[in-house]
């Protein structure tokens, strides 16, 4: 399945609610304030997201407004903003965007994915159980682990995989479950349905890292998510050029408390941030395609290839979870990861060979990276964590970008055999 066959059935925003026979928004609203395109597919939603907004001089496209602070229309009477940390119109067109795919009623833009997870940290109280998966995001886990040191709540790490762990939720009674999936970096896939509803059986919050797979590939609040997390700097924005985040609430009491808290952190995303992921948002069903035919003929071959031991993707009919990933997700995402055949020398060669996948940190852009997580994205944990979560010396993860698909599969291919030499 792809991107495409999406099927919209997205509720609509609760502020914007005059909505013309053709599905499109014509209604006065204030500039900046996003032009939703309803009952659309996700393509036209996200090419036209905020469209036609600005009714001083009728620009197609939203205005980027970067001013820290606005007037008050004269004494006591404030305008819609006033001031950039608490509201931004740029910045709202974004999250209006972002609530209207993810399908919730709220969003909140953040200065990073890691404000995001801030934020949403801030919703436990001291005594609070957070239960979260063994193998999420390495900031997400170095996060957890020291605000649980200094006594901010309780954290609990689960394979979420495991049979058990609906059980183990009605049991342990925690305040907050955070699913990450896929997982990061190996792609593990968690049932969000089934664990969303042991989660409100006792009255536990669920939040989503949406970020590998975008609203695009994984609608987590039609599953049962309270809150959806992204890295907008990830598939969002897709150009590795933002450092972003958001959150998006399912309820308007959720969006309420997530801005209450943004304001008073300060952890709001920049106007400019805004702008330029709204920008790169308007392609994002385009690079799905490209990332994942990409994606799933690279997977094809590390599966096959001799010097792989071990190839992740939840795509590949041998992947574990890849009768859920089929029911759960309308795409399987452009990371793949893999074990390779031989020691430290092994990898050394084969990541030192490639020419078309840099080596760095993030995922999503354009281009494709290789990352040995033991030391780059998860060297933040302890060893003992990493083995718990299966990270190990030889595994490697593949952020699969939009370049032709015969280079990259060619650059893996001449890697490999001289990794193979080299083992
Ligand atoms: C799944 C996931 N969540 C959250 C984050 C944190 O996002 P940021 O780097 O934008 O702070 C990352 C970063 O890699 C991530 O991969």
């Amino acid at each position: 399945m792809s991107a495409e066959t999406l099927v919209d059935t997205v509720d609509t925003v609760d502020q914007f609610d005059s909505t013309h026979d053709d599905g499109c928004e014509r209604g006065d609203r204030p500039v900046g304030t996003a032009r939703l395109v309803r009952r659309r597919h996700p393509a036209t939603r996200t090419a036209r997201a905020a469209l036609e907004s600005d009714r001083q001089h009728g620009a197609v496209m939203p205005p980027l407004v970067l001013s820290s602070n606005f007037t008050f229309e004269g004494f006591a009477r404030p305008r819609q903003y006033d001031y950039t940390r608490s509201g931004n119109p740029t910045r709202d067109a974004l999250a209006a965007a972002l609530a209207d795919l993810e399908g919730g009623r709220d969003a909140v833009v953040t200065a990073s994915g890691m404000a995001a997870i801030t934020l949403v940290c801030q919703l436990l109280r001291p005594r609070d159980l957070l239960l979260a998966p063994h193998d999420c995001y390495g900031g997400s886990h170095r996060l957890f682990t020291t605000l649980a040191e200094r006594g901010n709540f309780r954290v609990a790490f689960r394979d979420q995989t495991a049979n058990d762990l609906p059980r183990w939720i009605r049991a342990r009674c925690p305040r907050l479950v955070w699913i990450e999936t896929p997982s990061n970096p190996l792609l593990r896939v968690v049932d969000i349905e089934r664990t969303a509803q042991a989660a409100h059986e006792v009255g536990a919050l669920v939040v989503v890292d949406n970020t590998f797979l975008s609203p695009l590939l994984q609608q987590p609040i039609a599953l049962g998510a309270d809150l959806v997390v992204h890295s907008t700097t990830k598939s969002i924005n897709g150009h590795s050029d933002v450092v972003g985040g958001a959150v998006v609430a399912a309820s308007a009491a959720g969006g309420e408390e997530l801005r209450f808290w943004a304001n008073c952190l300060g952890l709001t995303g920049a106007p400019f941030d805004s702008y330029m992921t709204l920008r790169g948002l308007r392609t994002l069903p385009l690079r799905w395609r490209a990332h994942e035919e990409n994606a799933g003929a690279v997977a094809e071959l590390l599966a096959r290839h001799p010097a792989v031991a071990e190839a992740i993707y939840p795509g590949l009919e041998q992947h574990p979870q890849h009768q859920l990933a089929r029911r759960q997700q309308q795409g399987f995402g452009a990371i793949v990861a893999a074990r390779l055949r031989g020691g430290e020398e092994a990898v050394r060669t084969f990541v030192e060979s490639l020419e078309c996948f840099s080596l760095a940190e993030s995922l999503g852009g354009v281009e494709s990276l290789v990352s040995h997580p033991a030391t780059m994205t998860h060297a933040s944990m302890s060893p003992q964590a990493r083995r718990d979560a299966g990270i190990d010396e030889r595994l490697l993860r593949f952020a699969i970008g939009v370049e032709d698909r015969s280079d990259l599969v060619g650059d893996l291919e001449q890697a490999l055999e001289r990794a193979a030499r080299a083992a």
